[in-house]
């Protein structure tokens, strides 16, 4: 999984193909400072002020880096209401790459969730998917749907040596589409499974649902947010793909799929979202939402400047080099934490490096928010700022209990392209330090508690005095130091 560059001696390790032209100041504040933040923000790392932030490592959510050729192709944006000259040079560039005729613009991805839910979705139907993801997920019940996950054993299994923890269960699938008949207005499968650690299918197994839907006569959505990673790994662990280019992998994957959805927060680099279809009755549906929600056809919701940007960066997307970058940068940070016994997800997948917050900090129960409480602990220990995948991101059960979720993670998202390999070691120095004294660490409990997407606004206290505890001992180990 290694670059083309070879190395005379040492280790081997990855190279960023790009140069750095566009810098933005950083500070470190104190520990002392950071246990303040920490607090003011509630111990909730989405309300932290990023000011009070070194290395933001929250999402790669609209903070990739943008190339200069986005930058060029921003200034000759084409700013009108009706018939813009930049969405035709978008439609055209995801025709192109997706080989899908119609296409329409919406602000972000879960704006297209939004769409694809008040078009389809009814109360009582059941939507099956490889694995959820928060918004999707709300969208949905929202309508009184509800999500159905295939996924195989592998894909909650933190440590695996399976590589494509993404897959669906074709079987169960299968079955599914038999036995709820009439009730499923569409399959999902979401490339780079955000919520199991980034990790991708294979294509084989992407053929292989489209197959089960044809067959059932029911939609297959796909969710490309994340397609970049999942087009990396499917280059290099799917052995029939290695040697096809990003292009011709695209087209196959879009041959599945009926509806194609992102966010273009990610896939694309800039800020937006698109959805596309070739169906002229889905088309015409979509037609009737997107300007009651978004805004109209030539822009929805989205400036003109990001289209272009858009634009340019779903082409890059085919460049090998740019989706590279994120994938072996993630896979050298997991390699380095492995050889220091901090737990982590393994294979490495797309998106960020995910710590495995169950294994890291096993002593605080999960009604303590063990991913919540980790993410707070690595704030106080570095100044990094990562994002809980795990419990607080759930919502709370019909009868008001918590829903404890399988799977614990504090997500380390590296933004495209943003991140140098000094800020990635400073990150392993840090994450090995938080392990030795990760006995410190204790839990969180809930101060305000929003109804639904409880993660992004809720505030949480200490259950003890433990951040001070952890600010003293970092003060103790690393003296007058940042
Ligand atoms: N689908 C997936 C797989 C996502 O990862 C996201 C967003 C969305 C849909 C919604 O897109 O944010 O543009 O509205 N993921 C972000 C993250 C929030 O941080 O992982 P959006």
């Amino acid at each position: 999984m290694d670059n083309d560059i070879a190395f005379f001696k040492g280790d081997s390790f990855p190279i960023e193909m790009h140069k750095v032209r566009i810098v933005q100041k950083l500070t470190l504040i104190p520990v002392e400072e950071r246990l303040k933040a920490a607090r003011a923000a509630g111990f909730n790392t989405f309300l932290l002020k990023n000011s009070d932030v070194f290395l933001d490592m929250l999402t790669d959510s609209g903070v990739n880096a943008m190339s200069d050729r986005q930058l060029a192709a921003m200034m000759t944006a084409d700013d009108s209401y009706a018939g813009s000259m930049s969405f035709d040079r978008l439609k055209s560039a995801a025709t192109n790459i997706f080989n899908k005729q119609y296409v329409l613009p919406v602000h972000q991805g879960r704006a297209a969730e939004n769409i694809l839910a008040e078009a389809f979705v009814k109360a009582g139907n059941i939507i099956p998917m490889n694995y959820h993801f928060t918004t999707t997920k709300a969208h949905i019940g929202l309508r009184g749907g509800k999500v159905l996950e295939l996924y195989n054993k592998s894909a909650i299994q933190l440590q695996s040596e399976e590589m494509f923890k993404g897959n669906i269960d074709i079987a169960r699938l299968e079955n599914v589409l038999k036995a709820e008949a009439g009730n499923i207005p569409f399959v999902r499968i979401e490339a780079g499974t955000n919520l199991i650690g980034g990790q991708p299918w294979s294509l084989c197994n992407l053929r292989e649902a489209g197959k089960v839907c044809r067959a059932a006569k029911i939609p297959l959505v796909l969710d490309a947010s994340l397609l970049a990673d999942n087009l990396y790994f499917i280059k290099t662990r799917e052995l029939a793909e290695k040697d096809r280019t990003i292009a011709d992998i695209i087209k196959d994957i879009s041959k599945e799929a009926d509806i194609i959805y992102f966010s273009a927060r990610k896939l694309g680099c800039a800020r937006g979202g698109l959805i596309l279809t070739d169906d002229p009755r889905v088309n015409e549906i979509f037609m009737g939402l997107v300007p009651l929600y978004e805004g109209f056809l030539t822009y929805g919701g989205m400036s003109v400047r990001e289209i272009e940007a858009i634009a340019v960066g779903l082409e890059e997307t085919l460049d090998f080099d740019m989706i590279r970058h994120g994938p072996e940068f993630i896979n050298f940070m997991v390699g380095e934490l492995v050889k220091r016994g901090v737990p982590v997800v393994t294979p490495a997948g797309g998106l960020g490096c995910h710590l495995d917050a169950k294994k890291f900090i096993p002593h605080v129960p999960p009604e303590e928010f063990i991913a919540g409480s980790l993410g707070a602990a690595v704030f106080i220990a570095g100044g990094i700022r990562g994002m809980e995948r795990g419990t607080l991101s759930e919502e709370r059960n019909p009868d008001g209990s918590e829903h404890i979720c399988d799977v614990e993670m504090l997500r380390l998202a590296l933004p495209r392209r943003v991140f140098t390999m000094s800020q990635i070691k400073y990150t392993v120095d840090r994450l090995e330090w938080l392990y030795a004294n990760r006995d410190i660490v204790g839990g969180l409990k809930w101060v305000y508690e929003p109804k639904m997407l409880r993660f992004f606004n809720g505030r949480l206290d200490s259950v003890s005095d433990w951040p001070e505890k952890l600010a003293q001992k970092f003060r103790k180990d690393f003296g007058e130091s940042l």
